[in-house]
C-alpha cells in the first residue's frame, strides 16, 4: 500500500513512518519543509501546508491511505480545522480509499480550544465522503516528560495542577495501532487507546523526579474552571477501551 503520513516528521509521525516501512508499505512523508538531511532519499516526500492549502493535491496523488498526524496547536483553526477540510476534499477528489485521523481522548468532555478544533476536525473527517477511521489516544509519554521538564524549570518548586489525572501512552504503540487500522480498513470511531496505567499527575511527577534524581519539591496548584475539573475527573483517561503495554514507569526506565 502507498500511505501518506501527514506530520511524518513529528513525534508520532516518525514512528508511523518507520512502522509502515517495516510492514512493507511505500510511505510518503507530508511536511511543510523540504526532504530533511539524514532521511533516506528513497522515501517519498511531499511538501504541503495545511494552513495555506499548498501542495495538498500533489501530496495525496496516487496514495491508497492517508494517516493524518499533522497538527499545529498554535494555529489549530487554520491547520487542524480548515487544513483537515482541504485535505479530506483532496482525498475525495483523488479517490483515496482510507483516511485515518489521530485524535485525543476526552476532546468532547474537556473545554479547551485546541480540543474543540480537534473535535471539529473529527466531524470533517466523518462527513467528508472518504472512508475513514478515527483513533483517539491519550497524552504521549514524551508530552508528559515535556510538561514536567517545563515545571522543573521553575525556581525552588515544581508547580503542578492539583488533582489532574494522566494515562500516558507509548508513541510506538500508538503508531502500531494506527498501522493495524490501515491494514484492517475503514472502521469509523475506534476504541480509545491509552497507556496501561492511570495515575495522578503528581504520582507521574514523583516517578519522574526519582528517575532523574530531582530534589525540587512538588507544589500542587489548585486550578479553577471546567477544563481543570475535567482533567481532575480523568476525562483524558481510558478506563475502558484499548491499552498499550508500555507504562510511564517502563518508559522512564527505558530513557
Ligand atoms: N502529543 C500528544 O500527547 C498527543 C496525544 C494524543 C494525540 N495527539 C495527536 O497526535 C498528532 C501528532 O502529535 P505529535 O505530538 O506527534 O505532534 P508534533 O510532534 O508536533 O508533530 C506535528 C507535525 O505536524 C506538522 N505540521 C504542523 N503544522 C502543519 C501545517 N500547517 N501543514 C502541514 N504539516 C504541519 C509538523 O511537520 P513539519 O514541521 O515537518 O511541517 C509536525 O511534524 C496530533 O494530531 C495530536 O493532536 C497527540
Amino acid at each position: 500500500m502507498r500511505i501518506l503520513v501527514t506530520g511524518g516528521t513529528g513525534v508520532l509521525g516518525r514512528e508511523i513512518v518507520e512502522a509502515a516501512e517495516a510492514a512493507g508499505h511505500a510511505v510518503r512523508v507530508g511536511s511543510r519543509g523540504p526532504h530533511r538531511a539524514g532521511i533516506p532519499v528513497a522515501r517519498e516526500w511531499a511538501m504541503m501546508d495545511l494552513a495555506s492549502g499548498s501542495g495538498i493535491d500533489e501530496a495525496v496523488a496516487g496514495v491508497d491511505a492517508v494517516v493524518h498526524a499533522a497538527s499545529d496547536p498554535k494555529r489549530s483553526q487554520a491547520a487542524d480545522v480548515e487544513g483537515t477540510q482541504v485535505l479530506v476534499d483532496a482525498c475525495r477528489r483523488g479517490g483515496v480509499g482510507h483516511f485515518v485521523y489521530v485524535s485525543i481522548v476526552g476532546i468532547d468532555r474537556i473545554p479547551v480550544r485546541y480540543y474543540q478544533h480537534k473535535l471539529a476536525a473529527e466531524t470533517i473527517v466523518s462527513a467528508g465522503g472518504v472512508p475513514w477511521s478515527i483513533l483517539r489516544a491519550t497524552q504521549f509519554h514524551p508530552f508528559i516528560d515535556q510538561l514536567l521538564t517545563a515545571a522543573a524549570r521553575f525556581p525552588l518548586v515544581m508547580p503542578l495542577p492539583a488533582g489532574f489525572q494522566v494515562q500516558s501512552v507509548d508513541v510506538g504503540e500508538v503508531a502500531r495501532r494506527l498501522l493495524r487500522c490501515v491494514k484492517d480498513g475503514p472502521d469509523g470511531h475506534l476504541p480509545d487507546f491509552g497507556g496501561p496505567e492511570a495515575m495522578s499527575l503528581r504520582d507521574a511527577a514523583q516517578l519522574w523526579r526519582e528517575a532523574w534524581g530531582m530534589k525540587k519539591p512538588l507544589l500542587s496548584v489548585p486550578l479553577l474552571g471546567r477544563a481543570a475539573a475535567a482533567f481532575r475527573a480523568g476525562s483524558n483517561t481510558v478506563p475502558a477501551g484499548e491499552h498499550g503495554t508500555i507504562s510511564w514507569r517502563d518508559w522512564l526506565v527505558q530513557r
